[in-house]
Order: structure tokens, then C-alpha cells, then sequence
């Protein structure tokens, strides 16, 4: 097991109006839980999501597809409000063990087969880093599910009010060669995303998608009042660099 930094207790989270969870997506609108349970640190998420973490200190953020991830735990003890959600998310914490052991080799195996040299050695550093982000989530699990930074929930409906969150994440679940998202869906998500945030959305990384594909998505999201403006991620920890989807209602 990595060794945990020793860092002081999270603050309680706040309430958020959170109505009952809806019993089941409606026909035809749900969605196969295809895509990896893995997931990223902190620093990853300020970089991916080009985050500002002081300015974040009055304001209630929404992580959906959060995975293992550690920004929810690792925030809470900076003091940011986040709610973390994942359709996983409600699983005895062994069985999210499991599903952190068996995709996390899998990943692992993939991102490292073609690589060599110094790229192999900072793809390795990087996969450390994102399993002792993961052993920060599963040892906040049980006690974070309880305090509801952890929920089970998942697109394309989302337990929430209206505008519930100032800022909304979404990384590494609609766009990308694993996505179980087709063209209708990505619009339906997208709205929904942009339904529960009073202020922005981002996706990270907007990519896997033609230009055409891009294209068409942002414009049916304008036909409902929605923006799409895709800007430069920052540089990553290990050199990598992605586009950032910034999703914004229109006035
Ligand atoms: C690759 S992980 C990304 C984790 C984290 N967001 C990150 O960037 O490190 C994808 C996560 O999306 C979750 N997921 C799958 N289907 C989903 C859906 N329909 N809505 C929300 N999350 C979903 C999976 O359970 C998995 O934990």
C-alpha cells in the first residue's frame, strides 16, 4: 500500500437539496457502464479541468463519472464543497477494491505496451500516482458514502435540483474510444450536465470526436440554449496535454 500524506479531517459537506434518486432512466435512455472504474489525483484534475482551487472555497462542485479518484477526498481537506458521483458508487468498498485492482492492471497494461524509455518511466510514474489517488478514495469511502461526498448516480439523469452546483467536472466519461455514449446521448448528457450547474460545466478531454462530430454536437446544444467552447487544457504531469469542453447556458 502507497503511504498516505497524514492530512487534517475533511470540514462536514454541506447539504444539498438532493431529491429522491428517480427509480430508473426512462426507456432508451440508459446508458452501459462500460468504461474503466480508475481514476486521477487532485493535481490531475487541476490541470485536466485548469482549476483554480482558491477561487473554489464558497463554491459547491459536482464530479460525475468521479471513479477512484481522489479530488474529492484530497478538495474536502483543502476545504472545497465536492460531491463526487459514479454509478458505482453504493458497492460494498471491497467490491470497488476489486474493481480498482482488476482495471487499474488493465489500464496499466494498455497505456505501457507500446512504450519505452523515458516515456515508459513517466507513464509508470504516472500510474503510481493514480493508484495512491485511488487508495485515498477507498480508504475515505465508507465514511465519505455516509457524509454523501460519495453518491451513486449517473448520467443521463442526475439526482439533483436545478442549478444545485456552481461548477460541474466531467473527465475521462463522455468523449474518448471507451465512451458508451452515442450522438443522441452526448446531447442529452451534456443538457443534463448543464441543468444542475449554475455556472459551468467542463469536460475533460474533449477529444475522440471528427470535427464534423464536434460540430454537429454544438450545434444541437445552441438550439437549446447551451454553449460549447472548447479551450486548451494545461500541460499535465507527465507532458501530456488535452482539450478542455467548457459548456455554458446562454443568456
Ligand atoms: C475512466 S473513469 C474516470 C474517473 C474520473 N472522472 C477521472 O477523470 O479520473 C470513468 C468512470 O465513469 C463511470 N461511469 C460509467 N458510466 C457512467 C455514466 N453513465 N454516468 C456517469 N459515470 C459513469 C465509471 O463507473 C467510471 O468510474
Amino acid at each position: 500500500m502507497p503511504t498516505l500524506t497524514a492530512l487534517p479531517p475533511p470540514p462536514p459537506p454541506a447539504v444539498h437539496p438532493v431529491p429522491p434518486p428517480r427509480p430508473s432512466a426512462p426507456t432508451g435512455e440508459s446508458v452501459s457502464v462500460s468504461l474503466p472504474f480508475y481514476g486521477r489525483s487532485l493535481a490531475e484534475y487541476v490541470h485536466g479541468f485548469a482549476l483554480d482551487l482558491s477561487s473554489l472555497r464558497t463554491q459547491a462542485v459536482l464530479d460525475v463519472g468521479a471513479g477512484p479518484s481522489s479530488f474529492a477526498i484530497e478538495a474536502s481537506r483543502r476545504g472545497l464543497d465536492v460531491v463526487a458521483i459514479d454509478p458505482l458508487y453504493g458497492c460494498p468498498m471491497t467490491t470497488l477494491a476489486t474493481h480498482v485492482q482488476l482495471d487499474y492492471a488493465r489500464v496499466t497494461v494498455e497505456a505501457t505496451r507500446r512504450l519505452s524509455g523515458s516515456r515508459l518511466v513517466a507513464r509508470e510514474a504516472l500510474e503510481q500516482e493514480r493508484r495512491t489517488a485511488a487508495q485515498r478514495f477507498l480508504a475515505d469511502y465508507e465514511s465519505g458514502f455516509l457524509h454523501n461526498r460519495y453518491i451513486g448516480a449517473c448520467l443521463p439523469r442526475l439526482p439533483f435540483l436545478d442549478r444545485s452546483f456552481d461548477l460541474v467536472l466531467c473527465g475521462h466519461v463522455l468523449f474518448g474510444p471507451q465512451s458508451p455514449f452515442d450522438a443522441d446521448q452526448l446531447v442529452t448528457a451534456c443538457l443534463e450536465l448543464v441543468r444542475v450547474s449554475a455556472g459551468e460545466v467542463r469536460i475533460a478531454p474533449l477529444t475522440g470526436l471528427s470535427p464534423a462530430e464536434a460540430e454537429s454536437l454544438a450545434a444541437r446544444l445552441a438550439e437549446q440554449g447551451v454553449a460549447l467552447e472548447r479551450q486548451p487544457g494545461r500541460g499535465g504531469p507527465a507532458g501530456s496535454r488535452s482539450s478542455l469542453g467548457v459548456l455554458t447556458r446562454r443568456r
